[in-house]
């Protein structure tokens, strides 16, 4: 066990929390919904010790959600910082140490379908690696060949789905491609990601997925929409 999973399961106080939960930007109040929270600093983990992150309000905090207990990492540290995709690597270790089964991943992202307009929800239903990069490359086993066919749990999916019914949530799905960022996409690569299957593009969430993976964790995901094809439409790039 990690050193900062020691000192976390010490705070967890009986609590047993099989959910973990990545707020991506734009959703960091849901830790309102959060009863009984108890916050640890964040900086226990290297990758969230260095500026930007200094000054960011992250959190890691655990509670419950409808009686439900959860970890919560409000904020994540994106590849393209330092060019490292294994930035998330212990933060997704520690959560199974404590635990932790199901990892459920939320970012903003571009869509590339009228049928999904800003502020719409998309459940990610498959991915595109369109970085070239893993953060399994320099894993020194057999266990970096990760399996990625149902990388997004159906029976979870399947769950979300229901749940956005029973409240009344418009629910898209689609897939999403991961562009290295941090600079945004050009019409021409707005073109080929639509031309390649992509319902939305960002900059987030795939090593996160590809990391959960390799710790056997369970994947749920979804972007909220924050922009409509931002390389392609000029009318439509300004930032929001
Ligand atoms: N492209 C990449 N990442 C994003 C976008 C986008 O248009 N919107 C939000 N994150």
């Amino acid at each position: 066990m990690t050193a900062a999973a020691d000192m976390l399961k010490a705070r967890l106080a009986g609590l047993s929390p099989r959910y973990g939960i990545v707020l991506g930007s734009g959703l960091g109040s849901l830790v309102e919904a959060v009863a009984d929270p108890v916050r640890s600093p964040i900086r226990i983990f290297r990758a969230f010790r260095s500026a930007p992150y200094r000054d960011m309000p992250a959190s890691w905090l655990q509670g419950k959600i409808g009686g439900v207990p959860v970890i919560v990492l409000s904020g994540r540290v994106h590849f393209y910082e330092r060019g490292d995709a294994n930035a998330m690597r212990t933060p997704i270790e520690t959560l199974k140490a404590l635990g932790v089964e199901t990892l459920i991943l939320t970012n903003s992202a571009g869509s590339l379908r009228e049928d999904l307009p800003p502020g719409s929800v998309m459940q990610i239903t498959d991915h595109i690696n369109f970085s070239g990069t893993s953060p399994l490359i320099g894993v020194d086993s057999d266990d970096r060949f990760v399996g990625l066919t149902s990388a997004y749990d159906p029976a979870l999916a399947e769950r979300m789905r229901a749940a956005a019914i029973k409240l009344d949530i418009p629910l898209g799905s689609g897939v999403y491609m991961w562009f290295s960022g941090p600079n945004f996409e050009t019409p021409a690569e707005i073109r080929m990601a639509r031309i390649l299957g992509a319902d939305a593009v960002g900059m987030s969430t795939v090593p996160e997925v590809i990391l959960a993976r390799f710790f056997g964790l369970k994947v749920a995901a979804a972007s909220v929409i924050t922009n409509f094809r931002r390389g392609h439409d000029r009318r439509r790039t300004q930032p929001s």
